[in-house]
């Protein structure tokens, strides 16, 4: 959940002299970044810095970040014609490397100190940004497709899943030792058309992946699913072959551990705007959430990213008090 960011001034200060895509291509300033929140907390895990919307570039598709506006995009996907523009048949290591270089990179200098996940965005949310760049509250240009041009969406779905699939399996050889897939734009479709559109695409994902991976005798890794808002599919997302589900905040934790099962992991999910609370109320949201969740099979998190006016010490009550409650619930 974007553990770097806007959020820390060092971040901000680092992106006062360099541009966002910069960083991310450049292997040791993304290093640099995924190592700051790394420094600050005692969190359980680094998160490679980097952006979902990275292979969308990659396939032709014009992201910039603007100063003081955020991202746009140019070359947007408009009717299905469009697809065959796309390159979709690029050179994962040659258009990608730079992330791989950046995983390497990072690994070595997190020295065993806490584990690198690696992740990609899901087939929709990346298709739902190739059209509507950007953020839409009804996506309904996207979503236009799935009614209108189903099997074209399905092309374009299917020509992003061996894209990802390649990619994921890079940042695993790169030294990635978790995998996280971003479902983002879960929620917008609803039950009917998530199974359709994502659903396979994201069981593709994790069954391929592991696939690829024994193929060449690289030992697996564990994976986690976060398709937000798709409290509809909690219980197929929990069977579609990855380790751990992540939970945005609303949903309810005996809910989801009663629709998972009792293999799946679950991760998440306090609302991140409740950093906005004093510390001593984070504490006792977070105490809640653990004793609903439970210390086993579940790694504690936010349901969602953090925004830039969030204050680090308020990410600092968060992390400090998910290890105090837990500690505690342990030795009880
Ligand atoms: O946690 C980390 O440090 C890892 C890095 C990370 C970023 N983006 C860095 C980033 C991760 C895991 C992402 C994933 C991502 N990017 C998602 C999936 C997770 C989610 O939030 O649902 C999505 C949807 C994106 C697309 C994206 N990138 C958006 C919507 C934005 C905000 C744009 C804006 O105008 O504010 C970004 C930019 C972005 N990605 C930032 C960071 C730190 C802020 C960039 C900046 O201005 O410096």
């Amino acid at each position: 959940m974007r553990q770097a960011g806007r959020y820390l001034p060092e971040f901000r200060e680092f992106r006062t002299k360099h541009e966002f895509f910069e960083i991310c291509r450049n292997p040791e300033m993304a290093c640099e970044i995924t190592l700051q929140p790394i420094r600050r907390f005692d969190l359980d895990a680094a998160i490679i810095f980097s952006d979902i919307l990275v292979i969308p570039q990659a396939m032709g598709v014009d992201v910039k970040m603007v100063a003081g506006k955020g991202l746009e995009f140019d070359n947007l996907l408009k009717s299905p014609e469009d697809i065959d523009r796309l390159n979709c048949t690029f050179d994962i290591k040659k258009e990608l490397g730079y992330v791989f270089d950046a995983i390497t990179v990072t690994r070595h200098k997190l020295e065993g100190k806490v584990p690198l996940i690696g992740f990609s965005g899901a087939p929709w949310t990346l298709m739902s940004y190739m059209i509507e760049g950007g953020s839409s509250s009804t996506s309904s240009k996207a979503k236009r497709w799935l009614y209108a041009h189903p099997e074209a969406s399905q092309r374009l779905l299917q020509a992003l899943t061996d894209i990802i699939i390649e990619y994921l399996v890079g940042q695993v050889m790169a030294g990635a030792q978790a995998l996280q897939l971003f479902e983002s734009n879960a929620g917008i479709l609803g039950h009917s058309l998530f199974s359709k559109f994502s659903l396979p695409y994201i069981r593709q994902i994790s069954t391929r992946v592991k696939a690829r991976l024994a193929e060449q005798s690289i030992t697996a890794v564990p994976m986690i699913v976060f398709a937000k808002d798709a409290h509809f599919a909690l219980e197929e997302l929990s069977q579609s072959g990855y380790e751990v589900m992540g939970l945005d905040w609303t949903v309810k934790p005996q809910n989801a551990r009663r629709l998972s099962g009792a293999t799946v992991t679950l991760q998440g999910n306090m609302d991140p705007c409740a950093l906005y609370a004093p510390k001593e109320s984070i504490g006792k949201i977070v105490k809640e959430m653990v004793s609903k969740f439970g210390t086993q099979r579940y790694i504690a998190n936010l349901g969602h990213g953090m925004y830039p006016d969030m204050d680090p010490e308020a990410v600092k009550a968060f992390v400090d008090a998910v290890h105090e409650h837990s500690a505690a619930m342990n030795a009880s």
